[in-house]
């Protein structure tokens, strides 16, 4: 029966297109030709009225039969297609960039310790690190300033309680680094050499500006070994200063006084923007200061028990923000602890 047959064609037709349609929009045409309100499907089942009454009731049967067919097709075909979104959401755009989680950076002035001490581990020296909460012996009587220096004043340190002071310089670590060595071999004959760098925070009661803070960083050396002299002192610092702001770096001691060195000086760089000719950032001077330097004092080896007479040592200690400062052009020391993002994203 003509009906009959056309509808089986117009079945196998429809299950074939539904099955090849390769998107929604696709299978949505298909469904609009076959299924839709003035498809295929509704036009057979209009010409139901040609069909002699006797068949009516079969071929009534097998029309819904096939609606319900392709119907349950279309579904599952719409189902895998569309898997990749949820049914009725917006379609992923698969050329959007993919959602990441915004890493951090370290913090600028950590930036500029992990230089300073990564140029110093390539030369031997090792990481040591010390607390911030010190005892007086560290800070100050080990280091040949005793009870009656000026710079132990109440008013130049932070005084916990009696013997608990916030560091006021990294200088602590040099005397713990040379304690623990000489529990370790003693401090006579054939104690190995010392070589450490020691990047940490100190804190003075300074009045907060521009270029002053009461918690600043600085980074300290200290290298003891038979034989070392001023001459290794002016040499590894020389070649760390090249390191750290370029080949053209020259540097220069200016005769200075530390308690805990002797003779003591201070270094300067040649100013890294002007090339030491004079400028705004080294105030036309053609030279910046690091921080201060020079050989250990025998009192010094005496207070952590090393023979001063087989030993010497040099030590530095620079300042971590002026340097920082000075190196990435920022004109406010206090930027650095304000959490400012728009501050910190511009060291990434
Ligand atoms: N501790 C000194 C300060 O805070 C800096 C310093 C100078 C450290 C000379 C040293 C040194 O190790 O030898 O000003």
């Amino acid at each position: 029966m003509a009906l009959l047959e056309e509808l089986e064609s117009m079945r196998m037709a429809a299950a074939a297109a539904i099955g090849q349609a390769g998107s929604a929009d696709a299978l949505e045409s298909v469904r609009v030709a076959f299924l839709g309100r003035s498809g295929q499907l509704k036009e057979l089942m209009g010409r139901i009225k040609e069909v002699p009454n006797a068949e009516k009731k079969d071929a009534g049967q097998r029309l819904n039969a096939v609606k319900n067919e392709l119907e349950a097709l279309f579904d599952e075909r719409k189902a895998a297609l569309g898997s990749a979104a949820p049914s009725g959401g917006p379609r992923p755009d698969p050329t959007l960039p993919g959602r990441t989680q915004p890493l951090g950076t370290t913090h600028p002035l950590t930036q500029a310790m992990e230089r300073f001490a990564g140029i110093f581990e390539k030369l031997g020296f090792t990481i040591q690190q010390g607390p911030e909460i010190e005892d007086v012996f560290h800070n100050f009587d080990a280091l040949n300033m005793p009870d009656d220096h000026p710079v132990r004043d109440q008013a130049d340190t932070f005084v916990l309680e009696d013997n608990a002071i916030l560091r006021s310089q990294t200088s602590t670590v040099q005397v713990r680094a040379m304690e623990e060595h000489v529990r370790k071999y003693g401090g006579g004959e054939g104690m190995p050499a010392i070589r450490i760098v020691s990047p940490g925070r100190t804190y003075r009661p300074d009045s907060v500006d521009a270029t002053h803070h009461y918690g600043f960083s600085q980074i300290e050396g200290l290298a003891v070994e038979r034989g070392v002299s001023m001459a290794d002192l002016k040499g590894f610092l020389a070649l760390f200063a090249r390191e750290m702001f370029g080949e053209e770096t020259t540097t220069r001691f200016r005769p200075s006084f530390f308690p805990f060195t002797e003779p003591s000086a201070e270094l300067d760089i040649s100013c890294i923007f002007c090339k030491g000719k004079g400028c705004r950032v080294c105030k036309q001077s053609g030279w910046v200061e690091l921080g201060g330097c020079g050989m250990v004092h025998p009192n010094v080896f005496d207070a952590v028990g090393i023979d001063k007479e087989l030993y010497t040592g040099f030590a530095f200690g620079f300042g971590i923000e002026r340097t920082a400062m000075f190196m990435l052009g920022v004109d406010d020391i206090r930027r650095f602890s304000e959490n400012d993002m728009r501050f910190l994203t511009q060291f990434p």
